[in-house]
């Protein structure tokens, strides 16, 4: 299975490291947070200690010319300074000369493939080609672009909308989870979540709204990619008039078109100049260290202009790297030109985001650190060098023990080529990576993993069969999940409460279903609202959920420790976030009271309308009512607060549940066996606790398991009574039975 496979492989590269850096520190291999001490913060100066060694015989990505008139590119680069037409730039796409053949096949064939190099235009004009050759009926249809991220899909939503200048929102909307800009009998081309896309086939399950379906970015094959690609083959039959354009890299194209039966593969040639690939001559114990060292590299010793994009796993990562770069930066002061440097990951407030697109000023180089978002989902123009330690950050399920860990594992060859492919856009560039030669031909696997075979797949299975589709197993499907994986979703949806014995789903599953929230938030919302011994805790619980939504980006800054005036006096995670929220409010959602405990104001406000949607579809399915009823009844709400949410929490992760032993906590399941050693993130208010020698509770509920040097769990909710667990969950639990 790949979560062993994946930490084997992780393990052999770790051994090359410790082998390769007898002489260097200790072996820091903290990959998800870069907790450095201070002392080493500090420390790190750029010298000749610090450069990182490249092996001299590079290899060279070769140049892709084929058919495609080369001079386009050239000429756009020429004139770059003097286009002020945003309608001129359209035309110096590579697509844009295939744009009468792309029609004339899409009105040829139900169904056609797209593949062509990043940055060709095939997501920001194809629809709008399809628009232009009036496939909305004036209006009456619409047009679906998806993505498998929602920066993408904002992002490109905006651009789409400039370049047709049209208010965004309006013609041109985006739809993103708990965030939807589009103007109802209005919008006509929506650039959407894959995710949001599945969604819709619950109110509209041949979606007739839409003439025209652009499944992006296919070639990420994401489990919502996936399952999209299956529904939309099982409805084209009976939807004739449905066009379905799909749209990839270079890589699985072939794949696609076999499961559409054949269809044709249209290849939109594009340039890209040779690339140069650099290896280290060692492995790096520390990808952190070396990264920031071969940017200051390049900054110092490759000619200006030329901006410089690294790839890394997340946005702790890439937030703490960008302070460490701006230390020394400052540090170097008028010995190096200007660095600008600018994130970009996934939480990044969309102010922030616009800014990698800002040309870079004349003298200056620019230093994008991204995650894989920038693979392919994005194009930054300008880059001509590319930094890649090779990592990426993937969920993986575990079948035998019912979790899903998030793992930061090496990429595949696919996606580090890809990754070098970004400097070869605008002329010749090049790419370090910071890892051997030797390991990419011989440990890195040919081609991602596809999230369908290595992810969770209850919610999926779920909507599956709440669309009726009851047989799973022959459900089309590019790559089948394994029995066991399904198996396990079936028996987890069934612990939920949302299929009954007989594996058809209860009122209580499409009640779940309805939440514009995973199954297991929803449970936890529907038992706060009617569970006899826990109800009238709704609203708490809705600003809990809403909250753990966004605790990636709720504080700010890396190590400060939030919201310290409140943590002394709650003990979990869960309470700490709901003292958050209603402090706020009481504060009447005040910018300043963020500012004075460092919390992110428009992460609040992101918070407050997830809020705010969680609440409408709450009342619309009467629970609301249920709420205030009991809580009208109560003597006094606030008595047994905690104990109740803790029993709701109980109710929706029962899975997610640790046990102390002698050698800490352990993750339990149905069988004793499946147990995992788990540690309490530092993060989290119980670990705080614990480090007090306050007397650690017996078993804890967290929400999230990352693999990292340690299995760490956050957000986490201490279960004071070992009662509870048998009552909410007696089919798991029944051991409470005999306390
Ligand atoms: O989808 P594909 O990778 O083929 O290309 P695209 O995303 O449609 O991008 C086409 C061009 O639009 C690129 O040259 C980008 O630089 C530009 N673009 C932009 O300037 N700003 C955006 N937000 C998106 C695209
Ligand atoms: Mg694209």
């Amino acid at each position: 299975y790949r979560g062993t496979d994946v930490r084997e492989t992780k393990l052999s590269r770790q051994h090359m490291w410790e082998e390769n850096q007898l002489n260097k520190a200790v072996i820091k291999e903290n990959l998800d947070e870069v907790n450095l001490p201070d002392a080493d913060k500090y420390d790190f100066v750029f010298d000749d200690d610090a450069m990182i060694d490249y092996e001299d015989n590079e290899e060279v990505m070769p140049e892709k010319d084929s058919e495609y008139d080369n001079h386009l590119i050239e000429r756009l680069q020429k004139e770059q300074d003097r286009i002020t037409s945003i309608q001129e730039m359209r035309k110096l796409l590579p697509v844009y000369s295939y744009r009468n053949a792309l029609l004339e096949a899409i009105r040829e064939h139900q169904t056609l493939i797209v593949v062509g190099e990043t940055g060709s235009g095939k997501t920001t004009q194809l629809p709008q080609y399809l628009l232009e050759d009036g496939y909305t009926k004036g209006g009456k249809l619409r047009i679906a672009v998806t993505q498998p991220r929602r920066v993408a899909a904002t992002a490109v939503a905006a651009r789409v909308a400039d370049e047709m200048d049209v208010v965004l929102g309006k013609e041109v909307g985006y739809s993103i989870r708990f965030e939807d800009k589009t103007t109802e009998g209005k919008t006509v081309l929506k650039y959407m979540t894959d995710g949001m896309l599945l969604r819709e086939f619950l109110e509209d399950p041949e979606l007739k709204k839409y003439s025209c379906i652009m499944i992006d970015e296919a070639h990420e094959r994401t489990l919502a990619t996936d399952i999209l690609l299956g529904l939309l083959k099982d409805i084209l039959p009976h939807r004739k008039d449905l066009k379905l354009v799909i749209s990839s890299a270079t890589m699985n194209a072939t794949k696609f078109s076999r499961f559409f039966n054949n269809c044709p593969i249209f290849n939109v040639p594009g340039r890209r100049y040779p690339v140069d690939i650099r290896y280290t001559v060692q492995p790096e114990a520390n990808y952190i260290h070396a990264a920031i060292s071969t940017v200051l590299q390049i900054h110092t010793k490759e000619p200006l202009p030329g901006d410089i994009l690294v790839f890394l796993t997340g946005q702790e990562e890439i937030e703490s790297i960008k302070e460490k770069m701006e230390q020394i930066t400052e540090k170097m002061g008028s010995t190096i030109a200007p660095l600008i440097i600018t994130p970009i990951y996934a939480n990044l407030p969309q102010e922030q985001q616009n800014e990698i697109f800002i040309p870079t000023p004349h003298n200056c180089r620019k230093v994008v650190l991204a995650t894989n978002i920038a693979e392919t989902s994005l194009t930054i123009d300008g880059i001509k060098y590319v930094v890649d330690p090779g990592y990426v950050k993937e969920n993986s399920f575990v079948p035998s023990t019912g979790m899903t860990q998030l793992l930061t594992v090496p990429c595949s060859r696919a996606s580090v080529d890809q990754r070098a492919g970004r400097a070869g856009r605008v002329g010749p560039g090049k790419c370090f990576r910071i890892f051997t030669k030797w390991s990419y031909y011989n440990e890195l696997e040919l081609m991602p993993k596809p999230e369908i075979v290595r992810t969770n797949l209850s919610h999926t299975v779920l909507l599956l069969l709440s669309l009726g589709i009851t047989d799973l197993i022959n459900f089309p499907m590019l790559d089948k999940p394994s029995i066991s994986s399904l198996s396990k979703s079936l028996e987890n949806l069934y612990l939920l409460g949302a299929l009954n014995s007989k594996g058809s789903i209860t009122r209580l599953g499409r009640i779940m279903c309805e939440f514009p929230c995973e199954p297991e938030y929803a449970k936890v919302l529907h038992t706060s609202a009617t569970h006899d011994s826990c109800r009238g805790v709704l609203d708490e619980c809705i600003s809990i959920v809403a909250m753990l939504h966004e605790t990636k980006s709720l504080f700010l800054g890396q190590k400060s420790h939030p919201g310290s005036h409140i943590v002394g006096q709650v003990d979990s995670d869960h309470m700490l976030y709901l003292e958050i929220y209603n402090e706020w409010r009481n504060y009447n959602y005040s910018r300043i009271w963020c500012q004075d405990h460092k919390i992110q104001y428009k992460t609040l406000c992101r918070v407050r309308n997830i809020r705010d949607q969680l609440f409408k579809c709450a009342d619309k399915l009467g629970l609301v009512a249920v709420n205030e009823t009991v809580r009208r009844e109560m003597v006094d709400p606030s008595s047994h607060l905690a104990a109740k949410i803790t029993k709701c929490f109980i109710s929706g992760f029962p899975m997610n549940v640790a046990q102390l032993g002698t050698t800490g906590y352990r993750t339990v399941g149905k069988k004793s066996t499946s147990g995992l050693n788990v540690y309490v993130h530092p993060s989290s208010v119980v670990f705080h606790q614990t480090r007090d020698a306050k007397k650690p509770s017996k078993h804890v509920l967290y929400q999230q398991l990352m693999l990292t040097s340690k299995e760490f769990i956050r957000d986490c909710l201490p279960i004071h009574k070992e009662s509870w667990l048998g009552e909410m969950v007696p089919q798991l639990f029944n051991f409470s039975k005999k306390s």
